[in-house]
This record gives C-alpha cells, sequence and structure tokens, in this order.
C-alpha cells in the first residue's frame, strides 16, 4: 500500500466518493431484504427478471440483462452486432475501457477490429465519423469520456450522430459507465438518451457506489442472444443475487442524488481552480468527475497531499498518476462524502492546498 492511499484512507473526511469500499456496503444493502427470499438461480428467477425489467423501463429499452461486468457486456455487445452485419469491425475513441484496460478482449476473444476515432484529448464529434473511411458495424460511445476527465459532445451532437448511424445502418452502442452522472447536465431523462442509441450498458458501481455489475440493454432478439454469451463467457452465475441487491439498493439511494454530486463537482473543481499550478479538466466538470491537473513532479505533489491529508484529517485523493516527469494528474469523482465536511475545514484545506503549491512554483 503506498503512502497516499494509506494516509488518504486515514482521513476523517474525504472530498471524493461514497465511502470506503468495505463489506459494510453488502451489508447495508442486505439489512431490509427476508433472508426467505429465493436466490437467482442462473439468469432466472424474481430477483433477477424484476431488476431486469425495472432497469429496461428506466432506460426506456424493450429487455434488459444484468452482467457481472460492464467488460463482460460490451465485448459481448459489440460481438452480436458485429455478427448481424457480418463485419468484424467497430469504432471506438482511442481512450475507450475496451482499447486500454481490457487486455484487448474485444480482439483475442472475438478477433474483433476495432478502429481508434478522434485525438485522444477530446471527444468524438460527427465529423469524425462522417469521415471514416472503412465500414463499421458498430460505434461505441463512452458518456462521459472518462479518460479525459468525463468530457462530453454536444447533445446535439449526440443526436446528429444517431441520425446519421441510423441512416448507414451502423449500430450505436452506448458505454453508460457513468450514464446516470451525466442526466443533470444533459437536462434529460435516462430514457431519452437511450433513445438515440441501438445497446446500451450502465454501471453499478460508480456514481451509484454498489458492489459491482451491469445492465445491458436492447431489444428483444439483441438481448436474447446476450444471454447465449453471457452463458459462454462463464457470466451465468449460479447466483448473482448479492450484486443485484446491492444494485437496486444504492440504484434506488443514489439516483435521485446525482443533481447534487454534479453541482459539487463545480463546486469542488472551482476550489481547487483557485490554487496556482493546477488546473481540472474539463473546467467546468459536466457530471460529478473531472480531473485535477498539477504542474508539478508526481512525488512533490504526493508528499503535498499526504502533508494535508496528516494535518486536516481532509482526503484530497488517494490515486495520482504521471502524465511526464514535471506533471501529474489525479481523477476525482464527487459523491456522498463532499457533503459531510464542515465548511470552515475545508477553508482550511484548501488554504494549505494553495500555499504549498505556491511554495512549489516559488521553488521551481
Ligand atoms: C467507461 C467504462 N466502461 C466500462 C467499464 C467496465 O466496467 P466493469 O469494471 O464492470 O467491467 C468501466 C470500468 O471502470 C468504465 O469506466
Amino acid at each position: 500500500m503506498n503512502n497516499l492511499f494509506k494516509t488518504f484512507n486515514q482521513t476523517k473526511y474525504q472530498l471524493v466518493n461514497h465511502g470506503p469500499r468495505n463489506v459494510s456496503v453488502l451489508k447495508q444493502a442486505l439489512e431490509v431484504i427476508d433472508g426467505q427470499q429465493a436466490s437467482d438461480l442462473y439468469g432466472k428467477g424474481k430477483i433477477i427478471e424484476n431488476f431486469q425489467e425495472k432497469m429496461a423501463k428506466f432506460l426506456g429499452k424493450e429487455t434488459a440483462v444484468f452482467f457481472p461486468s460492464g467488460t463482460m457486456a460490451q465485448q459481448i455487445a459489440l460481438r452480436i452486432w458485429c455478427d448481424e452485419k457480418q463485419l468484424k469491425t467497430v469504432a471506438y475513441h482511442p481512450l475507450s475501457h475496451l482499447e486500454i484496460h481490457e487486455e484487448d478482449g474485444i480482439k483475442e476473444l472475438h478477433q474483433i477490429k476495432t478502429i481508434l476515432l478522434a485525438d485522444k484529448n477530446r471527444v468524438i464529434e460527427l465529423d469524425d465519423v462522417v469521415t471514416m473511411n472503412e465500414d463499421i458495424a458498430c460505434l461505441l460511445l463512452e458518456l462521459p469520456q472518462r479518460e479525459i476527465g468525463g468530457q462530453l459532445p454536444e447533445y446535439q451532437t449526440l443526436e446528429a450522430i444517431s441520425r446519421y448511424c441510423r441512416d448507414k445502418g451502423i449500430k450505436l452502442h452506448l458505454d453508460g459507465a457513468r450514464l446516470f452522472e451525466v442526466l443533470p447536465y444533459y437536462q434529460k431523462s435516462a430514457t431519452e438518451v437511450c433513445e438515440l442509441f441501438d445497446s446500451v450498458y450502465v454501471s453499478f458501481y460508480k456514481g451509484i457506489g454498489g458492489l459491482a455489475g451491469a445492465i445491458l440493454a436492447g431489444d428483444q432478439a439483441f438481448t436474447e442472444k446476450s444471454k447465449v454469451w453471457k452463458k459462454r463467457h462463464g457470466g451465468d452465475l449460479i447466483s448473482l443475487y448479492p450484486y443485484i441487491i446491492s444494485a437496486d439498493h444504492y440504484f434506488d439511494l443514489r439516483k435521485g442524488k446525482m443533481d447534487q454530486y454534479y453541482y459539487d463537482a463545480k463546486e469542488l473543481a472551482r476550489l481547487f481552480n483557485q490554487c496556482s499550478g493546477l488546473s481540472t479538466i474539463p473546467q467546468e466538470p459536466v457530471s460529478n468527475m473531472f480531473h485535477v491537473h498539477f504542474d508539478f513532479p508526481k512525488e512533490k505533489v504526493i508528499s503535498i497531499l499526504i502533508s494535508i491529508h496528516q494535518e486536516t484529517g481532509i482526503g484530497i485523493t488517494s490515486n495520482l498518476r504521471d502524465t511526464s516527469s514535471e506533471s501529474c494528474y489525479s481523477e476525482i469523482s464527487v459523491g456522498d462524502q463532499y457533503h459531510q465536511i464542515p465548511n470552515d475545514e475545508l477553508e482550511i484545506m484548501f488554504q494549505l492546498l494553495k500555499e504549498r503549491l505556491s511554495g512549489l512554483s516559488f521553488i521551481n
């Protein structure tokens, strides 16, 4: 365990997330559940079927299937669209989860070729799709684009891309790992956004804060095929109920709090941007997340963050990644914990951060 992670976890308050990822997350979800309730069995039974129906309705899709992970659900979604068109090519952003975090599962398991659209530092625009030279079966859009701080295309762009894809017979898939988190910015319902897409994946352990798990939604023919692939991938566990119960519990608890997380993220980004030697991307967040980029080497920023964690009892972040030998960044996701910090203590924390970063600028 590194020291930044350790000191962050020892703080009384934290700027980010909903709380520690410990067993009480499951215990809290199970508290209200009748112990006599029957388990799901290999994808069947009330517990899984009711949740699938509830989520299909919320997303405005005909049907939905619960998966243990988004990684599994999305590779399967793309495979189905490729098989349907008999064309094993898809397109997505260069920093998509499939491209950089899944050990090339889509290529190794499914032999699907991927086209990387757009410059990696910005979101995919209509022009990137229209000027693509190759035929594709499916285009995947990630909302928000996590690896660039959670940026979003304009809603009109989404509508235009959707119209274009429908016109050209290209399936449009939504990586909606953080879909609930962007609805306040777009001022749209989940149904309205999902209407633009042929298939949709959403996650239950990011803004929702459950254990793990994903829903894949679309029309009946699509989701029936996805169940077959789920079995082939070993995702049809005899019992998935701990994941389903926690997904359902925290979905009900937090789906109405996304406005609050979004406004808190904007306030928090403003506080960060008052410090010299750092900036947030996006400058004004469009969801509950953003990245803080420091113009100093990672080791120097770590020692400042550790000192602030220890002196103020407020955890700023537990993750910091290099962008070069002279700069680094941290991903910030706002959840329930931000509101628990007393204002005067938050002020002192930011005052200290400001002073210590200016000290670094001076030395530089
Ligand atoms: C944008 C995005 N897509 C897909 C996934 C995959 O989700 P899972 O961890 O459930 O496989 C993640 C997980 O972090 C993600 O951030």
